[in-house]
């Protein structure tokens, strides 16, 4: 099964996506991590990318299916990926399904996150992100039990650092690009009767039992 996590930036992608990764042992295709691990390289492209992640604008249609592909094309993934924040416009949607089509593989589900923009804000911006396992904790919602270091097993005190992205004018922004050019592919794939909407308003383990439902009931 392949499944697209779609929402608003701060809708909760990352986390519910870690949680099926472990509990349907799927793998988590997340263009912003593969975009941030290119940026820690250093290269003349790492720096266009810096400056165009930290406007909140996107990056090329040309670098994201690249990197879509050289992970859709692997054999050992096929049909067990969780996309998450890809597609994000409509040419990275049609160019999603030439490639599904490529290596024989399909969109079983879209995972519609829905979240008010007010509460999104106070997401981003109480986030912080372990530097190893990239758990997300929210200084609001879901503080660690430290306030500077990863809590759990795996990554007992690992450093936890803020993106540079998640500030309010960057927020706003990226806003207006997913209402403007992400939003509208839900038209996409409502017409394939892929979509099931989830309240992500409420906490992250009603959000997860919400999913856990919707795959079970497939
Ligand atoms: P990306 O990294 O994809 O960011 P995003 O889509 O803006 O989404 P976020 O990672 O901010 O949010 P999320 O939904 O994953 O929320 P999370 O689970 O962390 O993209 C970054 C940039 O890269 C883009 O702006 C663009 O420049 C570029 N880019 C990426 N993909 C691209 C593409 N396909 N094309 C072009 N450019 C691309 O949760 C947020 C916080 O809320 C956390 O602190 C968490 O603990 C908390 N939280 C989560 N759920 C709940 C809940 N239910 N209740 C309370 N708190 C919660």
């Amino acid at each position: 099964m392949n499944v697209i996590i779609f929402g608003p930036p701060g809708a909760g992608k990352g986390t519910q996506s870690s949680f099926l990764v472990k509990k349907q042992n799927m793998y988590q295709l997340s263009t912003g991590d593969l975009l941030r691990a290119e940026l820690k390289s250093k290269s003349e492209l790492s720096k266009k990318l810096q400056e165009i992640m930290d406007s909140g604008k996107l990056v090329s249609d040309e670098i994201i299916n690249d990197l879509i592909e050289k992970k859709v094309s692997e054999p050992s993934k096929k049909n067990n990926i969780i996309f998450d924040g890809f597609p994000r416009n409509i040419q990275q949607a049609q160019a999603l399904d030439a490639m599904l089509n490529k290596y024989d593989q399909a969109i079983s589900l879209v995972l519609n996150l829905k979240v008010d923009n007010s509460i999104l804000v106070k997401r981003i911006s109480g986030r912080v992100s372990c530097s190893v396992c990239k758990k997300p904790f929210n200084e609001f919602f879901d503080p660690p039990g430290d306030p500077t270091k990863c809590t759990t097993k795996e990554c007992k005190d690992r450093e936890l650092i803020k993106r540079s992205d998640d500030n309010e004018s960057t927020v706003s922004n990226r806003l207006k690009i997913y209402e403007e050019s992400t939003l509208p592919l839900l038209k996409y794939y409502n017409s394939k009767g892929v979509v099931k909407n989830i309240d992500a308003m409420k906490s992250i383990n009603e959000v997860t039992n919400q999913i856990n439902g919707i795959i079970l009931d497939l």
